[in-house]
């Protein structure tokens, strides 16, 4: 059986993967820089970038070590080009073609968020997709730097139907968390902090929620947020902080459901993914599977070691197209935008 070597560098994790064609995943190995960046309350570019030229190749020589695996097997790299940080996608782009050179294997550039699309579909000796899941299927990609949904007809295939008009639904979780004090990445922190809380105890804005489309706003959420906060004294938010945490929480998830519904009746498809960092959160899970099993449809959400970024996904996007045969070539660029559409 064929393998890809994934390589994801897109964001702060340095993410290298060994993953087969059947989606099995071999083995993948994750440095996070979250005790870097969390002083600074978000990610710092420059921070990201210098770090994962630090960590990227030991994590490459640790697979090596790892797995006793079979190089002939090799079908080629697969590494994150876009979208993402410009300095921390340079430093996966290179150490690909540089590999793919010195191994003479083929290296595809693949977009973080078809990776994303994709780690539903990956498997290991505890996690295992529904069979056969046939598309077309709705996918909502929520994470710290994206909030869309896309209908995706096949694998390659993907047409946007909404996206937010500001900030991600992770950044709005990060944005609360720093509020609060806490550490980054903030999401499964308040996660954490909404444990026993009441979600109804204040009554915090779901942007665009009645618009018929579907896009996303959270910033307006933030700001509310900020202006309740700076009328509380600090003892009050101690107090009140479960109860803060899951009312927030509840704004954000009840626009993600509702759109997410709403695209559903409206495209008439009952089969969705949910994935990205965010899709790692129980009260987003758990309502979408509530309403799923009211309203038989069926959603698949990746266990949370694939939810958020991880290389798995890269090499599983990848070697569908190392397998049809779609290589790079070695003046392959790296871009800090880029649609999913174009793909
Ligand atoms: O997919 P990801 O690792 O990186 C990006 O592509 O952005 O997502 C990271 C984001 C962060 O904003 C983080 O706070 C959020 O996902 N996140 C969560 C949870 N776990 C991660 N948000 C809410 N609840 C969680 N359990
Ligand atoms: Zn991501």
């Amino acid at each position: 059986m064929k393998f890809a070597l994934g390589i994801e560098t897109s964001c702060d994790d340095t993410s290298v993967a060994l993953v087969r064609e059947d989606g099995y995943v071999e083995c993948v190995v994750t440095a996070s820089q979250d005790e870097l960046h969390s002083p600074f309350g978000g990610i710092v570019p420059e921070i990201a970038s210098r770090n994962h030229t630090h960590n990227l190749i030991p994590l490459i020589d640790q697979i090596k070590n790892q797995t006793k695996f079979n190089w002939n097997e090799l079908a080629g790299i697969a590494v994150t080009n876009r979208p993402g940080l410009l300095g921390s996608l340079m430093v996966g782009v290179v150490t690909a073609k540089t590999l793919s050179m010195a191994l003479g294997v083929p290296f595809v550039g693949v977009h973080h968020l078809e990776g994303h699309i994709c780690a539903p579909f990956l498997k290991d000796k505890i996690y295992q997709p529904p069979e056969f899941w046939k598309s077309p299927f709705l996918a909502l990609v929520v994470s710290g730097g994206h909030t869309a949904i896309y209908k995706v007809e096949t694998f390659g295939k993907y047409k946007m139907l909404g996206q937010t008009i500001d900030d991600a639904a992770g950044e709005a979780f990060d944005k609360f968390a720093k509020l609060l004090g806490f550490a980054y990445p903030g999401g499964p922190l308040i996660e954490k902090g909404a444990a026993g809380g009441n979600a109804s105890k204040y009554s915090f804005p779901r942007g665009m929620i009645k618009e018929d489309n579907f896009d996303f706003s959270f910033s307006g959420l933030k700001t509310a947020a900020q202006i309740l906060l700076k009328k509380m004294s600090t003892d009050e938010i101690a107090e009140s902080k479960s109860d803060l945490c899951a009312s927030y929480q509840k704004a954000i998830t009840d626009v993600l459901c509702t759109k997410m519904q709403n695209a559903s009746a409206q495209h008439k498809i009952k089969k969705m993914v949910i994935t990205g960092g965010v899709s790692a959160n129980s009260a987003l899970k758990n309502a979408m599977t509530e309403w799923a099993n009211k309203n038989n449809a069926e959603v698949l959400i990746p266990p949370s070691r694939y939810c958020t970024d991880n290389a798995a996904m890269i090499a599983l996007a990848g070697i569908k197209r190392l397998m049809n045969s779609e290589y790079s070539n070695l003046d392959l660029g790296a871009y800090a935008r880029s649609e999913l559409a174009e793909v």
